[in-house]
């Protein structure tokens, strides 16, 4: 690995550790009854008995530690009183900030027995996350992921959320550049080895339109259709890419 990213991949990784820790916690008691705001505060102590601060709490003014986004909720759920119950799908996102450098990810979660068009979605969501983590290396169009994207998901007959994209990460939590989750192979920024994003596309069952609720951060499906998002945090190298936010349990 060359030296000039050398220290940016180390830190990024262990914050990016921390994320998915946080996340493997999570999976261990995710399960219908339990409060939002429990998955709220086990993600807020874990990371913080790793030494690291969550990055979402006071985020632009943000008030938990983490997003819980439920069923039609696409992202930017709040943690609350809300209890999960069975057939419920939830989204949980968590940011690390470890020594100076964020790590970001999220999964989807099934609560209880879900029904089989909420398994489909979950899984077309996750495999277009990994098909276009695939093709990351040095020179690939930033177009050529939003693209794989797309062609995974509406082959399936869903839609990819535009509101939202992933997003540059470092020492800042969102920096350049925007990483669209549709497009048009060829098209935009060619990525640099040393690079570090996030992928993390939000698919909506039914249409891809979003609109955000009053507290001015829950955005929710248009049409109320079932959303579902996993996210990575990834570094692009000369021939290919890391994902510093692998489970260490998956
Ligand atoms: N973790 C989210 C992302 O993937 C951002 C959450 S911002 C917050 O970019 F303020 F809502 F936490
Ligand atoms: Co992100
Ligand atoms: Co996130």
């Amino acid at each position: 690995m060359s030296d000039n990213y050398k220290e940016s991949f180390e830190k990024t990784k262990k914050a990016g550790e921390i994320a998915a820790g946080a996340l493997d916690e999570v999976a261990k008691i995710i399960k219908p009854g339990i409060q939002t705001d429990e998955i709220d505060k086990l993600c807020y102590e874990y990371i913080n008995d790793n030494g690291a601060y969550s990055a979402p709490l006071f985020y632009r003014g943000f008030p938990k530690s983490c997003c819980t986004s439920t069923n039609h909720i696409v992202c930017h759920g709040i943690p609350s009183d809300k209890t999960l119950k069975d057939g419920d799908i939830v989204n949980v996102d968590v940011t690390a900030l470890k020594d100076g450098w964020h790590g970001d990810t999220s999964r989807t979660y099934e609560i209880g027995e879900v029904s089989v068009k909420a398994k489909k979605l979950i899984k077309t969501t996750f495999d277009a996350m990994m098909k276009a983590i695939k093709i990351i290396k040095e020179d690939v169009f930033l177009g050529d992921i939003g693209a794989t994207i797309q062609n995974h998901v509406e082959a399936e007959g869903f839609s990819v959320v535009q509101d939202f994209c992933g997003h540059g990460i470092g020492r800042h939590f969102h920096q350049e550049p925007n990483v669209l989750h549709y497009g048009k192979k060829g098209t935009g920024e060619r990525i640099k080895a040393g690079m570090i994003f996030t992928i993390e596309p939000m698919i909506n069952f039914g249409k891809y339109e979003t609109k955000t609720l009053n507290d001015g951060w829950t955005a929710v499906t248009k049409d109320k259709s079932l959303s579902a998002q996993f996210e990575h945090t990834i570094g692009v190298t000369k021939d290919g890419y890391e994902i510093f936010t692998l489970s260490k349990q998956q």
